[in-house]
């Protein structure tokens, strides 16, 4: 059955000793405690190594937040999956809003980049969600069906069962707006039917769907109660142990 998950994105915070240090401090604070879920940091790409060696890798995954979409050569500036695997980083976090807006990743780029990571024997946390004019346009459904139909569709069911979702709306991300539990579901429930008509329901019933989007201590119980949330995909209550603790212990 399909895991639940909390994962945090630390997107472009903490220098390195700030990282190391979060990163120890949630690791002691997960040291005695029995938690009901995953839990999955993820870190700048220069954190990475240096936090996979101060965390318990049975008690805390570490994730990159991106890696290249092609494999090795003269690319300036970029970390490719395989990189990404040799620091024992277990996860890449793949198609965050952030990326598509402001890098202009398509969904070509994106199917690249999932391939390579599966390659790397990485687990993507493949990122879908739609800006506010989409949901007021009534367009939610579709256009989070064709984000994963044009980057994850033409995977076979056993690399898709690799695949972690995680739904985040965009008008939801940073802006302290969160989905309610009814909207989150809704989609959940859509992604669901969405995989299980492509793959089957076994596949679909396996995959672990995150939400994300301004979640935090006080909401995170009420977005995971329901049946097909099956984590967080946290933001800026990632960022410290007081405020991410609290949605560990959501589940
Ligand atoms: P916030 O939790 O800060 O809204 O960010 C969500 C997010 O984008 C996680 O990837």
């Amino acid at each position: 059955m399909r895991k639940n998950i909390v994962a945090g994105n630390w997107k472009m915070n903490k220098n390195l000793q700030e990282g190391v240090a979060l990163a120890t401090a949630l690791n002691e604070a997960l040291k005695d405690k029995k938690v009901n879920c995953d839990v999955i940091i993820g870190t700048p790409f220069i954190h990475l190594a240096s936090v996979v060696n101060v965390v318990d890798k049975n008690k805390i995954g570490v994730a990159a937040q991106n890696c290249a979409d092609k494999v090795s050569g003269a690319y300036t500036g970029e970390v490719s999956a395989e990189m990404v695997a040799s620091t024992g980083a277990g996860y890449v976090i793949l198609g965050h809003s952030e990326r598509r807006a402001y890098y202009h990743e398509t969904a070509e780029i994106l199917k690249e980049k999932v391939l390579l990571a599966l390659a790397n024997g990485l687990t993507p946390i493949f990122c879908i969600g739609e800006v506010l004019a989409e949901r007021e346009a009534n367009k939610h459904f579709d256009v989070v069906k064709s984000q994963i139909e044009t980057s994850l569709f033409d995977l076979t069911a056993e690399d898709f069962g690799k695949i972690v979702l995680a739904y985040e709306p965009v008008w939801a991300i940073g802006t302290g707006k969160t989905a309610t539990a009814a909207q989150a579901q809704e989609m959940h429930a859509f992604i669901r039917r969405t995989l299980a008509a492509k793959y089957g329901q076994e596949v679909a019933d396996n995959t672990s769907i995150l939400y994300g989007g301004s979640a935090n201590a006080s909401n995170a119980k009420e977005l995971f109660s329901n049946p097909d949330v099956d984590g967080g995909l946290i933001g800026g209550a990632s960022l410290g142990v007081d405020k991410f603790m609290p949605i560990i212990e959501a589940f």
